[in-house]
């Protein structure tokens, strides 16, 4: 069985198994039914009746049909993870297309393959869990008192999400792929959250003065985003910002960078986690400090 991995996700793969789970029962749909039932499209777009970024998630449908009905199709409400208060469309191994490896994607499938290429926003992170946890868990003091919140390389969405339920006034969550961002709208909407989406690389840019608080879940992955994500970080500290950042223990997460970090919970892993990321047990929470 294939484990998701930071490495195997960058290769493009989506993982083996088996079919359809008795989990899936769980949930009050069928897979097949998800887009081809009017009914269940009107019940999602009314239950989902919040603004997020002036948009329904009728409206998000309306504006990106086809990369909407992608991940509808493709993934499903999940909250089987450490934040089971916040839903997100994911791409867990219940879901047939967890089990395909990428290039077996037929060529015709062109929006799948589009979607699905960079795939980060389908899963959610052991960084992003611990954080999202901590914050409904323990944040009320962390957001409540912060006019602007920002989340850098929001993937799904749910540390936005979860700084929104916890009392933040305005949230923006950004992420520089675009299937991110509208996968980010719909699960704010989903949770009837206001969260906005930016897609700027602002790790290029000078950090804006009047953002609070900045959380980072899960992006000491790679090398070059560490490389550009830790100075900007200092500058943003030095602006001020208060900086929260969880991750379960990536190569960026070095010995001088934890020098600058202070730690402010350490969770242990639920084994689904443990066996989808390298085995790693624990994820620590921790405030950027200088
Ligand atoms: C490992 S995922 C973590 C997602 C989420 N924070 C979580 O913990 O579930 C990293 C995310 O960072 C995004 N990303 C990478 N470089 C970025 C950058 N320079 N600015 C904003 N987002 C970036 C990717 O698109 C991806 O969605």
């Amino acid at each position: 069985m294939y484990r998701f991995s930071v490495e195997f996700l960058s290769k493009c793969h989506v993982s083996c198994g088996e079919a359809w789970s008795s989990r899936f029962a769980r949930w009050t749909f069928t897979k097949k039914s998800l887009f081809s039932q009017e009914s269940y499209k009107r019940s999602l777009c009314e239950k989902c009746t919040c603004l997020n970024g002036g948009n329904t998630m009728d409206e998000i449908v309306r504006q990106e049909p086809k990369i909407v009905r992608a991940i509808f199709h493709h993934t499903e409400i999940s909250r089987d993870h450490m934040t089971p208060e916040i839903q997100l469309f994911l791409l867990t191994p219940n879901c047939p297309l967890y089990h395909v490896p990428f290039q077996t994607i037929s060529e015709e499938d062109q929006m799948e393959r589009n979607v699905f290429h960079e795939p980060f926003w389908s899963i959610y992170w052991p960084g992003g869990q611990a954080l999202a946890r901590f914050l409904l868990d323990e944040g009320k003091g962390l957001v409540s008192t912060s006019r602007n919140v920002l989340d850098v390389g929001a993937g799904c969405g749910a540390v936005a999400i979860a700084a929104k339920l916890t009392g933040a006034m305005k949230v923006v969550a950004n992420d520089i792929n675009e299937v991110a961002c509208i996968a980010i709208s719909m699960n704010a909407a989903l949770n009837r959250v206001h969260v906005e989406v930016s897609r700027e690389n602002l790790l290029y840019e000078t950090p804006v003065k009047s953002v609070d608080v900045i959380f980072i879940g899960d992006m000491l992955y790679d090398e070059e985003i560490s490389s550009a994500l830790i100075p900007w970080l200092e500058k943003a500290r030095q602006n001020g910002t208060r900086i929260y950042l969880s991750d379960p223990g990536r190569h960026g997460l070095t010995e001088d960078l934890k020098k600058r970090l202070k730690i402010l919970k350490r969770y242990s892993l639920p084994e689904s986690i443990r066996k989808e990321n390298h085995g790693y047990d624990t994820c620590l929470v921790y405030e950027f400090c200088t």
